[in-house]
């Protein structure tokens, strides 16, 4: 997710149990050459592996340049993004524009699939339009030119995250399609989770909103039904997640980008509204930290484990910009 999956979102999804963490939309040099707005630099450490890097746009030759860097950095996946929906990116030709585009879509496909030698993998909506079952001529055929997985989000590019996801339409790729398919969409519980296994003939599924300031999901959905968490152990997870987001960030972004994690994480009935209002309130990072140990003192302990774990980690950093704009 554009926007949320920071190194610290990706490593905290690994910790608790997800198989595959997927990074941020990456901008192919093309876009970033035309000053697409972006938000930083993708960072890659030793734990995320294995990792898949997203990347978008709508030339076969900078994309393949792209999966090269990207590959290089030491991803493990290179996956292209034919779902987003936001204007500013599929005016340029990329994103969901493609799956309108099925010709252009197989040359990428094949381009990138040509240049590197980790699997290549696409991430697709339903099709532009409400209704459209775009996808479901489109999958076959980016298999054939190149593509080892598809990840469908079964909702229109118009609906953005309206309606729910229709995973009939993930039914009917996977009987279409020899390779893996992944369900993403309104998974949100383990039930669900198991339900999309159970009927739709799926590889896996992907967690993205539901996993917002809820890791704790992850592992429910891998390992089974599990007591909530504790108030110290969301409190001990969002100061160490706070702490890694400075640190990948700097303190001025870090700053604005955590504050749609508060509601996340006290939210659930977890801690008074009030509470989260204050955080939302308080000018740095460092002031939020002091009034979580002040209302939760047992949060440090859990903290301070998750530091230990985390201590002597490699790191990459990916000279390709992270993508303001996103969605898939
Ligand atoms: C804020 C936000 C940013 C997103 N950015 C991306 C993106 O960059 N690439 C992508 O493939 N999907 C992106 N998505 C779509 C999600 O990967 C997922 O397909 C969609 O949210 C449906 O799953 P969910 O119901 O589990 O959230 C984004 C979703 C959200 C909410």
């Amino acid at each position: 997710m554009a926007g949320v999956s920071v190194q610290a979102f990706r490593r905290q999804g690994r910790r608790f149990g997800a198989g595959l963490v997927c990074s941020e939309m990456v901008s192919c040099a093309g876009l970033a050459h035309r000053n697409e707005r972006t938000l930083g630099y993708l960072t890659i450490a030793s734990d995320e592996h294995p990792l898949a890097v997203q990347i978008f746009g709508s030339e076969p030759g900078p994309m393949a340049e792209a999966a090269r860097m990207v590959e290089a950095a030491g991803a493990d996946i290179v996956d292209v993004n034919f779902g987003c929906p936001v204007r500013k990116v599929t005016k340029t030709g990329a994103g969901a524009t493609l799956l309108e585009s099925p010709d252009r879509a197989c040359r990428i496909v094949e381009t990138v699939a040509g240049a590197v030698s980790v699997p290549v993998t696409v991430k697709l909506r339903r099709g532009l339009e409400h209704g459209s079952r775009a996808c479901l001529a489109l999958g076959p055929r980016l298999v054939e030119a190149g593509a080892a997985a598809l990840t469908l989000h079964p909702r229109s590019a118009r609906q953005l995250y309206s309606g729910r996801a229709d995973h009939h339409l993930t039914a009917e790729l996977t009987a279409l399609v020899g390779v893996p398919v992944v369900a993403s969409g309104d998974v949100d519980s383990r039930e669900r989770a198991l339900e999309l296994l159970g009927t739709t003939g799926c590889a896996a599924v992907m967690v993205a909103r539901a996993a917002q300031g809820n890791p704790w999901l992850l592992a429910e959905i891998v390992d089974g039904p599990r007591a909530e968490p504790t108030r110290a152990e969301v409190a001990g997870e969002l100061l160490f997640f706070a702490g890694e987001t400075v640190r990948e960030l700097g303190e001025r972004r870090a700053t604005g980008f955590l504050k749609k994690f508060y509601g996340w994480y006290l939210g659930r009935g977890r801690f008074p509204k009030p509470f989260k209002q204050e955080l939302l309130r308080l000018p740095t990072v460092a002031e939020v930290e002091r009034r979580l140990l002040a209302a939760e003192p047992a949060a440090a302990a859990v903290r301070d484990r998750l530091l230990a774990g985390a201590a002597g980690v490699d790191e990459v950093l990916l000279r390709l910009p992270v993508s303001a704009h996103g969605g898939g």
